[in-house]
């Protein structure tokens, strides 16, 4: 493994979506690490339906990626009108974290082509879709963005490929009764990223009755917090 290393706690408390990435690819050896990780996650019966569909630099992966390109550039666009944001709020100020934020998709999508790696989460289904399904698919998602926090790597778990699924399963020869659970981009993070910000923990957790608050609930010295929707 080439990346560094670091404690799992950190880990956990530092991972948050990272949208730009450097060039470089991300050797092979890292990949598996990542993607071993991935699968040591839990699933319902320990049946492991998860699949990693790994899309680097073959044909079918820039064909994909192109076909991402232009998923991802109408979603962002969709949300962007949706949530008010850069040119259709022109009041929100240009270095508010709003505004930050939109440059930093307005990127993300645009280079979307060039994303050293994508991965898509498939679940190989083993009964009709069900409401609880992603229950089983979502821990090794996250075990992966860990994994390769871990290793010095950065990744966003995005679900815009919906958008083109159905191109997607044709090119990629992806059978029925395989879902696309998630599609996650990785590579090297491009310059800092911000800290992982949260709503407070006393607001999140209760204590003996909904809606009673966890005295004991606190958060470490230096947590950060979402500006919006306390
Ligand atoms: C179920 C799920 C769906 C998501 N879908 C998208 C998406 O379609 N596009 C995207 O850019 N990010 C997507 N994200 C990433 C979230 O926007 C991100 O995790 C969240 O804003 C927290 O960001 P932070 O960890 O950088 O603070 C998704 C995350 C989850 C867990």
């Amino acid at each position: 493994m080439t990346g560094s290393r670091t404690g799992l706690l950190e880990v956990l408390a530092t991972t948050r979506a990272i949208r730009r990435y450097t060039d470089e690819p991300i050797p092979v050896d890292d990949l598996a690490a990542i993607l071993w990780h991935a699968s040591r996650a839990p699933s319902g019966s320990n049946r492991q339906p998860v699949r990693y569909l790994v899309l680097r630099e073959g044909p079918a992966a820039s064909e994909a990626k192109a076909l991402l390109g232009q998923a991802f550039r109408q979603g962002w666009a969709a949300k962007r009108r949706a949530d008010g944001y850069g040119a259709d709020a022109p009041s929100t100020p240009a270095d508010s974290p709003k505004a930050r934020m939109a440059a930093t998709m307005q990127h993300y999508v645009d280079h979307l082509e060039a994303v050293p790696v994508v991965v898509l989460v498939c679940m190989q289904r083993y009964r009709e879709p069900s409401p609880y399904e992603g229950a089983s698919v979502y821990p090794a998602c996250q075990n992966l963005l860990l994994a390769a926090r871990a290793l010095g790597y950065g990744g966003a778990l995005t679900m815009w490929h919906t958008m083109v699924e159905a191109q997607l399963r044709e090119l990629l020869g992806v059978p029925d009764g395989v879902a696309l659970s998630a599609c996650i981009t990785l590579g090297r993070p491009a310059g800092h990223h911000g800290p992982v910000r949260r709503r407070p923990l006393g607001d999140v957790v209760f204590d003996d009755r909904w809606g009673e608050t966890a005295p004991w609930a606190l958060d470490p010295p230096g947590a950060e917090h979402t500006a919006w929707k306390r």
